[in-house]
């Protein structure tokens, strides 16, 4: 009765408090202390507990209340109804402790929360266990052969279908049978194919180091070549294809800038040359030894319908780098809101040298495999004005390209599956090598897709959210 009473009274009380709009949250508590346990709600105010309700120690039973975001809890363990003490019994070794256990939680998210009243009474956050993956339990200890298991179905099927079986049953089992027994051969194909691929990363790591710091090694062979025709110039350029996949490409073109195109960029940068920074994992940028360069920033001047401006070298050049983007991934890219050229410049300062000007293995926009972000990174385009005596190639480690670029040519990748948005996952992370002797010049443009006037590409932080979004 008083148990009934209290319980009425504690309702009162949780509802006057709770009328101060506060987050309403569902809160399961699991008892797993193999006592039966009182679960008392505190007041904020008073302090004073009070009995919301009693447990039984059944394990399997999940208890649920409705609370609210900063409610507090008291559990405490109920005295045995026979000898009113908790002493634990002589079986267990516990004979000695004759208090009742307490343990207090407290409501702390809004979201729906879960607790575990554990063996020895303490109240930790429940974490259920993650739902099973159904590929993480394909056995695979029974696998077939794809091209025996699709003959067997067929011939299975064809039989049923001989014998006068309905076309439908008969299409359902060949369904069943085909997937069935051949998931266990894609699961451990996929198994194989991240292995291998972990390997290779791993060990492009060492080869990295080795590729750029031998002057021997040449440019690696082409996948295919092809010329290009500039509809702005009219010049015929040859495009030396590297690397061809739908989310990682790898061209090399020749005579891409002009000596003057080169020279013009050289002295608009040469007032503002500042030390290279590079995205520091938070949003923001920050100077390390992994990227030692000089650069400038150029912003190229346009027509108001996005042409290259006639006389302006800068202007054709940048230009330039968006109609060969366009050239290969069609995606309709215009100089609306790009970042600006940028022409970085390295110095080499001798071989013993052991904090050399380089640019170690990096990604140009996420290469995770992850969906496209809008308004990142797709594209690069960097152009070689000054070429170093020694050092200073390009490596893409993951692809095994290897570039030693000549006076002017440029090396464009993209990292974009333009029919999908899917980006690359790793093939077009590269390094600038280490120069040795002389000094090494480039013009980089980056390609953003999805950036515009409105939203130009200032508008974005390094981990590409926008800055409105991030609370700056
Ligand atoms: C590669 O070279 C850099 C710079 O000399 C060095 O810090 C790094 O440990 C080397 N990595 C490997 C895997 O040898
Ligand atoms: C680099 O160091 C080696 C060994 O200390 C020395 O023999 C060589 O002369 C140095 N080379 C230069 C260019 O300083
Ligand atoms: C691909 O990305 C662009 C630019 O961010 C966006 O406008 C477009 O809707 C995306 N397309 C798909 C298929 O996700």
């Amino acid at each position: 009765m008083t148990r009934i009473l209290l319980f009425i009274v504690s309702l009162t009380a949780l509802s006057r408090v709770v009328s101060a709009a506060q987050e309403n949250v569902n809160i399961k508590i699991r008892n797993e202390s193999g006592h039966r346990v009182i679960l008392n709600w505190v007041h904020p105010q008073t302090k004073e507990t009070v009995v919301m309700r009693e447990m039984e120690p059944d394990p399997q039973r999940q208890f649920i209340i409705n609370s609210f975001v900063h409610h507090k809890f008291q559990l405490w363990q109920a005295p045995d109804e026979e000898t009113g003490s908790c002493g634990g019994d002589e079986d267990d070794g516990t004979d000695g402790d004759q208090t009742c256990k307490t343990s207090f939680f407290q409501v702390t998210q809004p979201e729906e929360q879960a607790f575990v009243i554990t063996k020895d009474f303490h109240v930790e956050t429940d974490i259920p266990p993650p739902a099973p993956n159904p590929v993480d339990n394909i056995d695979l200890s029974n696998l077939e052969d794809p091209t025996v298991v699709l003959e067997k179905c067929k011939n299975q099927a064809a039989k049923r279908l001989e014998t006068g079986n309905n076309y439908e049953a008969v299409m359902k089992e060949y369904h069943i049978c085909t997937t069935t027994r051949l998931t266990p051969a894609i699961k451990y194909i996929n198994d194989e194919v991240r292995f291998e691929r972990d390997i290779r990363i791993d060990a492009s790591v060492n080869a990295e180091n080795f590729t750029c710091t031998d002057p021997n090694i040449e440019t690696s062979p082409d996948v295919r070549t092809e010329e290009w025709t500039s509809s702005v110039d009219q010049i015929t350029r040859t495009a030396h294809i590297k690397l061809d996949r739908p989310t990682s490409r790898i061209h090399v073109i020749e005579n891409f800038a002009s000596i003057d195109e080169c020279n013009a960029m050289e002295e608009e940068a040469q007032d503002s040359l500042s030390v290279a920074s590079t995205a520091d994992g938070k949003g923001g940028t920050t100077i390390s030894l992994g990227r030692k360069a000089m650069q400038a920033a150029i912003r190229p001047k346009f027509s108001t319908d996005g042409e290259p401006l006639e006389g302006d070298l800068i202007s054709q050049l940048s230009g330039r780098v968006y109609e060969y983007t366009n050239h290969v991934l069609g995606l309709g890219i215009t100089p609306f809101g790009q970042e600006p050229l940028m022409s970085i410049q390295y110095f080499g300062r001798g071989y013993n040298d052991t904090e050399p000007d380089r640019y170690t293995p990096h990604c140009d926009g996420k290469c995770v495999g992850q969906k496209h972000i809008d308004g990142a990174r797709m594209a690069t385009m960097v152009i070689y004005c000054t070429i170093p005596e020694k050092g200073g190639f390009t490596n893409f480690q993951n692809a095994n390209v290897h570039v030693k670029p000549s006076q002017g040519s440029a090396i464009f990748f993209s990292y974009i599956d333009p029919s999908t948005n899917m980006t690359d996952d790793g093939l077009t992370q590269h390094s600038g090598c280490p120069v040795y002797d002389g000094e090494k010049k480039i013009i980089t443009q980056w390609v953003r897709y999805g950036v515009s006037s409105d939203v130009p590409h200032s508008a974005f932080n390094t981990l590409n959210v926008l800055k409105s979004n991030d609370g700056e």
